[in-house]
């Protein structure tokens, strides 16, 4: 019997490995500058935090949940996003009490039931970040400028920051209805779920990603003249503040995005390189969804990115620091070698050297054949005559060099000559 994995579910396999943490290691070192250590959430929570969270008209919870019944009766998620069962811990822990600014990262798998396609998953992942605690528009400004940070230091080059302001509850309501009386004449030219987006919730209707339906949306009136003082100052302050750190960004009047917990600035990185999925990171202002799950008034910024569309635009090729070569590949020869090497293999790792052997105990040309394949730094041989010389073989993978190691000391002194190399 063969068993596949899931559609749309991928193993992330050693060779890719690297790459993966060495972007988590980036994240965790530029976060942590700025203040934001990791916080880890369960992977599954109760439906209704996502769909009270995520809100109940949005493609999340209407049609990719992974929902089921547990042995108690209780409705599951599989965490769809992270930003929900954020707040949730922010709540439960009473991180409010601590009266500043609430920083954290998450990083891990989240599930949709998307319809599988390049860079979209069922299973994937996310790094998100959550700022819990400040109205100010320099937070805003800031966590952008931290994701910009994190892609610099990376080596991500081409991407697009769009902004947009979503307004509040106060002004929404009032755009809400005039871009609805607008969709009105378009009803026949859109797209069927836009006909129900527009009854359900007409503000996901410039969420549609069909190309003549976002021609029309084009031409329907712009959110951004409709926003109240506050939400203008808000915006334009983040603006400036932005300019004033030489951030290039463009404001996109029709980007709303795909959840409902947003208010103010919204916004998204976007990469052509990606095609369809073109979203590398979104992210914006929460500013009630505290509150609205019994906490007190607590005003949020956050983003998340997607790991497999961020690793899939990075140049690797450039990045010399991710590869992961042994140090020493340990050849060995002979019945006496044999009960040598496991022991030897054991110091040298215990000594903080990452170590390779030949567990097929093949022949000598097999071995060093495999030691060359590893791209091991150095050979250590260790044969019958090196055991009764009590002199260890140590070659130099790179210039072909080989010499004599004392074999009592040749842990300290190969750990001594590896760290001179580093
Ligand atoms: P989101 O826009 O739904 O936001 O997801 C963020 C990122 O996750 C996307 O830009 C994309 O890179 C990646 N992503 C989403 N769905 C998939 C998929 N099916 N396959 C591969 N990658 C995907 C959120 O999740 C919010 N919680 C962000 C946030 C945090 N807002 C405030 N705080």
């Amino acid at each position: 019997m063969r068993i596949q994995a899931i559609r749309g579910v991928k193993d992330i396999m050693p060779d890719e490995i690297e790459k993966w943490r060495w972007v988590e290691n980036k994240a965790n070192q530029v976060f942590n500058r700025y203040g934001f250590n990791e916080i880890r959430l369960p992977i599954f929570e109760k439906t209704k935090l996502f769909s009270r969270g995520i809100g109940e008209t949005t493609d999340i919870v209407e049609k990719e949940m992974y929902t089921f019944e547990d042995r108690s009766g209780e409705m599951v998620t599989l965490r769809p996003e992270g930003t929900a069962s954020a707040v949730r811990a922010f709540i439960e822990h009473k991180m409010y009490t601590a009266q500043t600014v609430q920083k954290f990262y998450y990083l891990g798998p989240m599930f949709r039931y998307e319809r599988p396609q390049a860079g979209r998953f069922r299973q994937f992942y996310q790094i998100g970040v959550e700022a819990m605690g400040s109205h100010n528009p320099s937070i805003d400004a800031e966590v952008m400028i931290m994701l910009l940070e994190f892609f610099n230091v990376i080596g991500l080059k081409q991407f697009e920051l769009q902004i947009n302001s979503l307004g509040c509850n106060k002004c929404r309501p009032e755009y809400r209805e005039t871009l609805k009386k607008s969709i009105t004449n378009h009803l026949v030219d859109l797209c069927e779920n836009c006909n129900i987006r527009y009854q359900k919730n007409p503000l996901r209707v410039l969420d549609c990603k069909i190309e003549r339906d976002i021609e029309i949306a084009s031409g329907f009136p712009k959110i951004t003249d409709y926003i109240c003082n506050e939400c203008k100052c808000h915006f334009e302050k983040v603006q400036s503040l932005l300019r004033e750190t030489q951030i290039p960004y463009i404001i996109n009047p029709n980007l709303v995005r795909g959840l409902d917990y947003y208010s103010h600035t919204a916004f998204e990185v976007t990469s052509r390189e990606l095609g369809a999925q073109n979203a590398i990171c979104g992210g914006g202002r929460y500013n009630t969804l505290v509150e609205e799950f019994g906490g007190p008034p607590t005003p949020c910024f956050g983003f998340a990115l997607g790991l497999e569309r961020l690793i899939s635009l990075i140049p690797f090729n450039d990045i010399k620091s991710i590869e992961k070569n042994p140090d020493i590949f340990v050849v060995s020869l002979g019945e006496d070698a044999k009960s040598i090497v496991f022991n030897l293999v054991h110091q040298l790792r215990s000594g903080g050297l990452s170590v390779e052997r030949d567990y097929e105990e093949g022949s000598m040309k097999s071995q060093m054949r495999k030691a060359n394949k590893s791209a091991s730094l150095f050979a250590l041989i260790v044969g019958e005559n090196e055991i009764k010389s009590g002199n260890y073989q140590l070659k130099n993978m790179r210039d072909g060099k080989q010499s004599s190691i004392t074999a009592a000391s040749c842990v300290e002194k190969i750990k001594t000559l590896i760290n001179s190399k580093v």
